[in-house]
Formats: structure tokens, C-alpha cells, sequence
């Protein structure tokens, strides 16, 4: 069973965050490998004549949830609860919350959110629900609570609390990621180097495929002054945001705009007996001939790395190698897939350089070419050719590997 951890992030005003560590998780989604795990957060703010709760946790946690919140807070004395976003990995716990609260909290969140309540779990959770609109501001517990949507971060019912008077930004989805931090906040730099990759990863996974909408989002936030004037951002997953707040969404907007690191180049490939590999080593050895750092992934009858991880390093990659096998007439399946992932939630203009190998007809490279071509990425080469490379196979390689780092510039 997962843990709970409540801890109070401050005393004034009265803030507590209780984070269900999810360990048992092993897809996220039901579609992304995540042996580190996930938290999941919720925060109790505790105010004159008024205890908000924003958002929940998972329908199959509310048990451990319950007992963690009533630690804090008897349920039934919740005045308000906002609901930023409907994943019930957030809202799951929403119908029995509201059950032993008697049904006396009102339920906040956008219309759409609403919407999605009503149908995942019925008329009963609604039937107290206040919609607010894109910079509506209420009062509650004597302070200010303004909502801002920001829409497809993850869907498009998502929106922020800012709470004025306070500085505090609750965030759901956005500013989140994978993973189960040893702290709670930010405060351990060596803990937060360790996370980041793991937000990269939940990002693209996530809500990559909306990537655009991360940068205008953030933009949006930024253009109001919250970003910089916060005092905390506090995400529905991992580290709470208390020591250095804006970092959280400076690293969103990177991630977003597929912001590289120097010299990193992402090279992907499957090899059933050895032949693209002969390939992809010479194109290892061109690159770090030429001063690159090739980060890479391959598919062997040995090994198949989650695809969940090779998304997430796709944003800070300057260019991308794809090697693959004609498979009956196809990528081979593993590419083949992979690719498919990357073209929907990792859609980046970037390099692409293609490496094929094939035993009686070349198909594979002309494919990926096809969908890269359709894509935001740039095809650079494809350099396609049967069995072993030979030294003309070789010298093409090397050449294609020039034009790539001549395109990264
Ligand atoms: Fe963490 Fe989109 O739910």
C-alpha cells in the first residue's frame, strides 16, 4: 500500500499538503512505464470560518487519504473544495470526500470540469458546484482566491488557484512530474537535480502532445505577475514548490519549447542481428568525432527500454538518429511504435537523421522518412542499405552524420 505523508507547509496562513506516494503504479495512464512511481497531491488550507481542499487523490486510495485528512481536519467542517482539473488522479476521491462531508462543501472548478464530474460520477457530486470563469475572483475564509484557466495543461477543464493575499499559486498538473521525492519541497538542490528528468518525462508523456499549449500557458501565468511574485508553487504531483517557486515553470516552458542541451544528440534503434548496429556505431563514432554527446536507446533481443523514457529525452535533444529494420514490409514493430509516440507527444522541430537496414527490400527507411517528413521534425538523410555496411555504405553514414551536425549549426 502506498504512504501518505501530511506535512504543514506553513503556519500562516494554516497550509498543509498530504501526498499519497504511489509505489504500486507500474503505467501511468495505463500507458506509460513508471517504475519510479507518482505522487499524488491534495493541500488543506485552513482559514477564518472556512477549510478549502484542492483537489483529491486516487478512487482507490480515498481510504488512506481520509484517514491522512482527518489528521487535520474533520471532514465534514471542508467549506470549499476546488477541483483544478478532472483526472481522477485528482478527483477520484471527490464522491467520498463529498459523502463524509455531509455534502456541505461547495465544489469549485471551470464549467467543464462540471461537466466531466457529473458524468464520471454523477449528479450528487454537482449538485453543489460552482463554476468560475477565466480570472474570477471569489472571497473565501476573508482572502482571495482567483482562478485562471489554462486550458489542455491537461485538459481542457484545467485551471490554477492564486490565492492573492498569500502568493500561493496550486497548480494540479502543471508543474508537476513522475516520480516519489525523498523531501517534500524544493529545498534539497540535490533532490530536485534528481527530479527534473523525471518532470521532463511526465511532461511529454502527459501532456506532450499539447505541448504548445505549455508555453502559452506559462506566458499567460508570467503576463499576470503571478510566476515571479509567487511565494509557492504547489503541483498535484511531486516536489512542492517553496525555496525557488518560478523554477518549476521556467523548466515547463523549456521542456514546451524543446529548449536543447549543448552537443546532445538522441539516437534511437532497434537491431535483430547486428546489422543496424554496425551502422549506428559508425554513426556514434562520427558524432563524437564531431563533438557530441549521443544519448542512446536500442531494441535487442537483450533489451527494450520504455518508450515512456526515450519521450522524455526528446526535448533537450539538438537532433534525433532513428535506426531501424525493414520488418515484413515495415518498420520493425518496436520503431515502429516508438515513432508513433514520438510524432504525437514529442512533435519538435528537430533534426532527424535515418539509418536502415534490410535483407531483401528496403522498406523501413522510406516509411519513417514518410512520417517524419509529415511531422514538425526536419528529415535531414536516410541512409538505407542491405545486410553489413560496406565501405561505401560507411562513407555515406559518416556523410549523412555531417549534414546532421551541420544542420544543428
Ligand atoms: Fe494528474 Fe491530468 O492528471
Amino acid at each position: 500500500m502506498p504512504g501518505v505523508r501530511v506535512e504543514k507547509l506553513c503556519t500562516d496562513p494554516e497550509l498543509y499538503i498530504i501526498r499519497v506516494d504511489d509505489d504500486q503504479i507500474k503505467y501511468f495512464e495505463a500507458a506509460w512505464y513508471i517504475p519510479e512511481g507518482i505522487t499524488y497531491n491534495s493541500y488543506i488550507l485552513k482559514l477564518d470560518n472556512a477549510v478549502v481542499l484542492f483537489d483529491t487523490t486516487k478512487a482507490e486510495y480515498t481510504d488512506i487519504f481520509l484517514e491522512a485528512l482527518r489528521g487535520i481536519v474533520d471532514p465534514k467542517e471542508i467549506t470549499h473544495i476546488i477541483v483544478h482539473h478532472t483526472e481522477p488522479d485528482h478527483s477520484g476521491a471527490l464522491p467520498k470526500i463529498l459523502e463524509e462531508n455531509g455534502y456541505r462543501a461547495q465544489v469549485i472548478g471551470t464549467a467543464f470540469a462540471r461537466n466531466l464530474l457529473q458524468g464520471f460520477y454523477g449528479e450528487k457530486v454537482v449538485e453543489n458546484f460552482k463554476v468560475v470563469k477565466d480570472g474570477e475572483e471569489l472571497k473565501i475564509g476573508g482572502k482571495t482566491f482567483r482562478f485562471i484557466t489554462v486550458p489542455w495543461l491537461h485538459w481542457p477543464d484545467t485551471m490554477i488557484t492564486y490565492v492573492v493575499e498569500d502568493k500561493l499559486i496550486f497548480s494540479c498538473d502543471a508543474g508537476g512530474g513522475y516520480s516519489i521525492p525523498e523531501t517534500i519541497d524544493d529545498s534539497d538542490e540535490e533532490v530536485v537535480r534528481r527530479y527534473l528528468p523525471y518532470v521532463a518525462k511526465y511532461i511529454v508523456t502527459v501532456i506532450g502532445h499539447y505541448h504548445k499549449y505549455i508555453v502559452q500557458n506559462i506566458n499567460k501565468l508570467k503576463n499576470l505577475g503571478i510566476v515571479e511574485e509567487a511565494r509557492m508553487i504547489l503541483p498535484g504531483h511531486g516536489l512542492a514548490w517553496c525555496k525557488n517557486p518560478k523554477r518549476i515553470f521556467e523548466y515547463y516552458e523549456s521542456v514546451g519549447a524543446g529548449v536543447p542541451e549543448k552537443d546532445k544528440v538522441l539516437v534511437i534503434y532497434d537491431s535483430m542481428y547486428g546489422f543496424v548496429e554496425r551502422r549506428i556505431e559508425i554513426v556514434l563514432d562520427e558524432l563524437k568525432k564531431l563533438g557530441k554527446k549521443p544519448v542512446v536507446y536500442r531494441f535487442t533481443d537483450k533489451e527494450a527500454p520504455a518508450v515512456s523514457d526515450i519521450l522524455g529525452e526528446i526535448p533537450s535533444a539538438e537532433a534525433l538518429v532513428i535506426g531501424a529494420s525493414t520488418y515484413e514490409a515495415e518498420i520493425h514493430p518496436r520503431i515502429r511504435y516508438t515513432l508513433y509516440e514520438i510524432v504525437d507527444k514529442a512533435n519538435y522541430e528537430k533534426p532527424v537523421l535515418i539509418v536502415g537496414a534490410f535483407g531483401w527490400g528496403g522498406v523501413a527507411g522510406r516509411k519513417i522518412e514518410t512520417i517524419i517528413t509529415r511531422s514538425k521534425f526536419d528529415h535531414v538523410a536516410t541512409v538505407e542499405s542491405k545486410g553489413y555496411p560496406s565501405r561505401e555504405d560507411e562513407e555515406k553514414l559518416r556523410e549523412a552524420v555531417r549534414k546532421l551536425v551541420e544542420w544543428i549549426g
